[in-house]
């Protein structure tokens, strides 16, 4: 018996969509504990690809029961968009639950987004404008609307009265849209969603999670962003808003500290990011947009360019520290295949100083200047590789130096999208 957690130790898309898929042939239950439909998770599993902003990746397995946790906001139209390409592709979403607690993104909380970020003078954070933090900006004021309040109408109708007034004269008065929002509408298109999903509403979500743990099944438990979009340990306010750090699993899937056994963080060999925000080891020009082409860096769920940069090694620390990792998954290799020489941020200079801790302000961290060291790249195809002794020598030395900079073993290298495109280690 195994409870995992798959998290993302840089800004996001480091590939936990594929790692949470090729582990879950082996779970008994994958649970996505926190974020929204401002995740896309990619999938492939031989020419078809899959992008799942909600539903966890463990949904391709029939025997594995995929939750998606009380700590996830649910934008309902998406996830019953997800359940039906899944179905239409052949696979079935029988397995799927999803907890009574996660919250629900409502058309205001969209609005509310954009408003923000348009109107935002102190700085834009570049959100994917899917409600994500206004949804939980209501969780956290509990005035949040869960899917359990369907149950009952006439509180789901006050609640949503309330807020509807509440949103429409801030959105209207505030931030000078032009909304008017029908109480009526809202709710008739809402408990139409409600009533395609709710067969699939668990209202003890966290007594399914502990039932299959003291059963002694394997459970993985799936982070969505990564640790820098993280709201208290990322590069704050240039975040998201939720925890997608390890301990953020416990949170959002109901779960003791105790009972997890292994911590996966799911490192890209190299690091993007999309949306504002510093971003020390970024590579500006040819180099930055010839390693986007490669890696195919566009975002999976707004379809954004993403920023590409070096490793960078303060992260690792940073991440392998607030994580707790116990091992690592490098993924995207192979998009390093062709270049001549590497560079790996070893540590930052901050005011004539090296210093190898990640800087908790934005402000000091936009002062860093990479250190870098520079290695050989192995110029040869990894796509196809399967053992790791089969690996480049140059390879198997960057993939060591990833280790030693994270303090920690790699038991997974990723060198395509492809499911079987894995070395075991
Ligand atoms: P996630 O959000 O962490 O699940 O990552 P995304 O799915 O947003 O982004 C990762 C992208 O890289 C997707 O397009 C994957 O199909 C792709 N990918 C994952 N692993 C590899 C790999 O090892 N090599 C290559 N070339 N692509 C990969
Ligand atoms: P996955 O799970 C990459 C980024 C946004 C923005 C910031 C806040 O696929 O790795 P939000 O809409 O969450 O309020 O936006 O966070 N962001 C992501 N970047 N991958 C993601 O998810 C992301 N989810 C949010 O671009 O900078
Ligand atoms: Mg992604």
């Amino acid at each position: 018996m195994t409870v995992t957690v798959i998290v993302g130790t840089q800004w996001g898309d480091e590939g936990k969509g594929k790692i949470t898929d090729l582990l879950a042939r082996d779970m008994d239950m994958v649970v996505r504990y926190q974020g929204g439909n401002n995740a896309g998770h990619t999938v492939v599993i031989k020419d078809e690809v899959f992008k799942l902003h909600l539903i966890p990746s463990g949904i391709f397995y029939t025997n594995v029961l995929c939750l998606i946790g009380n700590g996830v906001v649910v934008d309902p139209a998406v996830l019953l968009g997800e359940i039906e390409t899944i179905r239409g592709k052949g696979y079935s979403a029988d397995n799927l639950r999803i907890s009574s607690q996660a919250h629900v993104i409502f058309p205001y909380h969209r609005d509310l987004d954009a408003a923000q970020e348009k109107k935002h003078e102190a700085g834009r954070i570049g959100t994917t404008c899917r409600g994500i933090g206004p949804c939980y900006v209501d969780k956290f004021n509990r005035r949040g609307i869960r899917i359990g309040d369907f149950f009952n109408t006439d509180l789901l109708r006050q609640k949503l009265e309330w807020n509807l007034k509440e949103k429409s004269f801030y959105l209207n008065n505030f931030y000078e849209m032009k909304v008017n929002y029908n109480l009526e509408e809202i709710m008739n298109e809402y408990l139409g969603y409600f009533h395609a999903v709710k067969k699939l509403v668990v209202e003890e979500s966290s007594t399914l999670v502990n039932e299959a743990v003291a059963k002694k099944k394997n459970v993985l438990l799936e982070g969505a962003q990564g640790t820098m979009l993280d709201v208290d340990h990322g590069t704050y306010p240039y975040v998201t808003s939720s925890n997608p750090i390890a301990g953020g699993a416990c949170v959002g899937a109901g779960l003791g500290p105790q009972k997890i056994n292994e911590v996966i963080g799911v490192v890209k060999a190299y690091v993007t990011r999309v949306g504002g925000g510093p971003f020390p080891t970024e590579i500006a020009g040819q180099l930055g947009e010839r390693l986007r082409e490669k890696g195919g860096e566009y975002g999976a769920t707004t379809g954004r360019p993403r920023r590409c940069g070096w490793f960078d090694g303060v992260v690792m620390q940073h991440a392998a520290k607030i994580n707790g990792l116990s091992q690592l998954a490098i993924t995207k290799l192979d998009v390093l295949d062709e270049l001549d020489k590497i560079e790996i941020c070893v540590a930052y200079e901050l005011n004539g100083k090296r210093i190898t801790y990640f800087p908790t302000d934005v402000y000091r961290l936009e002062k860093c200047q990479p250190v870098y060291e520079e290695m050989p790249g192995w110029k040869e195809d990894t796509t196809k590789v399967k053992d790791h002794k089969d690996l480049p020598a140059n390879a198997k030395k960057y993939l060591e130096k990833l280790a030693e900079l994270a303090n920690c073993r790699i038991s997974l290298v990723s060198v395509g999208a492809e499911r079987g495109q894995i070395i075991k280690i």
